[in-house]
């Protein structure tokens, strides 16, 4: 079942012929993603060849296919890993019984809930970043952004597949409701905080695909542990998609600091604004913002929600089965952080309640890696200047750290001071302006890239960077 049947409408590797009520459903919801797909996906670029990658099979390897396409014309479909009749559930009360290939009845609420809120994350990015192509630094970046596009639309295709074949009317009417919901809409926002931020730039693009899809990266790993099985097998192939993602940011940013750098020293000074690039504080600010708002999207450190869903085997931790424990923690603790009134102390919690918090430690020790990996690029130019992740207290709006205000480096400070001097630590709207200022015209000769930016070190799939990555003409 692991070949892609694209004879289909919808291509997939799940039988959805065999099933005739789930076809019908599909078909019918098909039209309305596509609707979707035109007035929310990339703005004026419906009609344009993108040479775009499509998974062919699901195996590791030959899993993709690179063509032109027009957008509109991309085959999503349903694609999940192959299923294994052995496996079991690794965690919580039912640990050792076969995953479930039907949704328990007791889980249902707690499992559709789960779907919906990954569900609504990914048309929520394509929403957010519907404009960016008419400012491109080049066509190779035009080409990435569109390729994520549409891979966030295939994970949207994911979810609803689960809602429509699992949960019933309700599933289908949440499935609805996906494409009803608008990142940053007045009465139907979409339901996470950060996935109603604007993304109005290329640099707030690259940092959003490397700090919030990472975040995207750590939910799916837990979800794909799940004991419901068409959700962990959806979830293993999803992953694969959105190592992409994060590596579109954190190479993007890497060539921003290797361009920064390299005018930085062809000029001896740091004040390089005047010519065109964009100056390392401005970069730390952009982390600072995109780092914490990711951060919060693992919801409160102490949560009984997510030890529910521990115990209930519906989401794991990251790599579960790496971990040396009982894989039920009802006995064990984990240290969370607090702001004591006077000083941060870590106190022992029970393991259950403090999962969230688990998560976010494994994906802020992640996000760490990735920033060495930028000032190494800061080092090589010998320029004295590190870039840093913020403490994990500061500009939180989710959690125990919510009502006070710390700086970057996690000193406490009053409204006031934060009133004062926040525009220091992130994006203020001079900031915002002057990047946007860089991003006026989109460069889209093949091989020409704009000035803010280092060329990547190679083309895609083995092509040159003066390949035509987008047909605009
Ligand atoms: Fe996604
Ligand atoms: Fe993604």
């Amino acid at each position: 079942m692991s070949s892609i049947n694209y004879d289909e409408r919808i291509p997939n590797n799940v039988g959805i012929a065999d099933n005739r009520r789930l076809k019908r459903a599909l078909e019918a919801w098909q039209p309305a993603f596509l609707d979707w797909w035109r007035s929310n996906g990339p703005d004026g670029f419906m009609e344009k060849d993108v040479y775009l990658r499509t998974a062919i099979s699901v195996e590791p390897d030959g899993w993709m296919n690179f063509d032109y396409v027009k957008m509109p014309d991309y085959r999503w479909g349903v694609f999940l890993m192959p299923s294994s009749d052995e496996r079991k559930i690794n965690f919580g009360r039912h640990k050792g019984e076969p995953a479930w290939q039907e949704v328990p009845g007791e889980y249902r609420a707690p499992l559709r809930r789960m779907i919906v809120i990954q569900g609504d994350t990914e048309p929520a990015s394509v929403e957010q970043q519907r404009y960016l192509g008419h400012t491109c630094p080049s066509l190779y970046d035009l080409r990435s952004l569109f390729q994520v596009n549409v891979e966030e639309g295939r994970h949207l295709w994911a979810m609803a597949y689960l809602l429509h074949a699992y949960f019933g009317r309700d599933g289908r009417d949440e499935a609805d409701a996906l494409l009803q919901r608008h990142s940053g809409h007045e009465d139907r926002p979409r339901i996470l905080g950060a996935f109603n931020e604007e993304t109005p730039d290329w640099l707030s693009f690259f940092m959003f695909t490397t700090f919030t899809d990472r975040d995207g990266k750590f939910q799916l790993a837990s979800l794909a542990e799940s004991g419901f099985d068409p959700l962990a097998r959806s979830c293993q192939f999803m992953l694969r998609e959105e190592g992409y993602h994060m590596s579109t940011g954190e190479r993007g940013v890497g060539r921003i600091i290797r361009r920064t750098c390299e005018v930085m020293c062809e000029h001896k000074t740091d004040d390089v604004r005047k010519h065109g690039v964009i100056d390392l504080p401005t970069l730390q600010k952009y982390v600072n913002f995109h780092c914490s708002v990711s951060m919060d999207l693992f919801g409160a450190e102490i949560s009984t929600n997510a030890a529910n869903s521990y115990a209930m085997g519906i989401k794991g931790r990251f790599r579960e089965e790496g971990i040396d424990d009982d894989h039920l923690l009802t006995d064990a603790s984990y240290p969370v952080e607090a702001w004591t009134g006077s000083e941060f102390k870590f106190s022992d919690e029970p393991a259950l309640t403090t999962l969230n918090e688990r998560l976010r430690n494994d994906y802020y020790a992640e996000c760490a890696r990735i920033v060495d990996s930028w000032n190494e690029i800061i080092r090589e130019f010998g320029i004295a200047f590190e870039l840093r992740l913020p403490h994990h207290a500061f500009h939180r709006a989710v959690g125990s750290f919510a009502e006070l205000e710390f700086t970057p480096t996690g000193e406490l400070i009053t409204k006031e001071q934060w009133n004062e001097n926040h525009d220091k630590w992130i994006p203020n709207d001079d900031d915002h302006v002057f990047v946007r200022s860089l991003m006026q015209e989109p460069v889209t000769e093949p091989g020409k890239f704009a000035n803010w930016i280092a060329p990547p070190d190679r083309g895609l799939n083995r092509l040159p960077l003066d390949f035509e990555y987008v047909r605009l003409s």
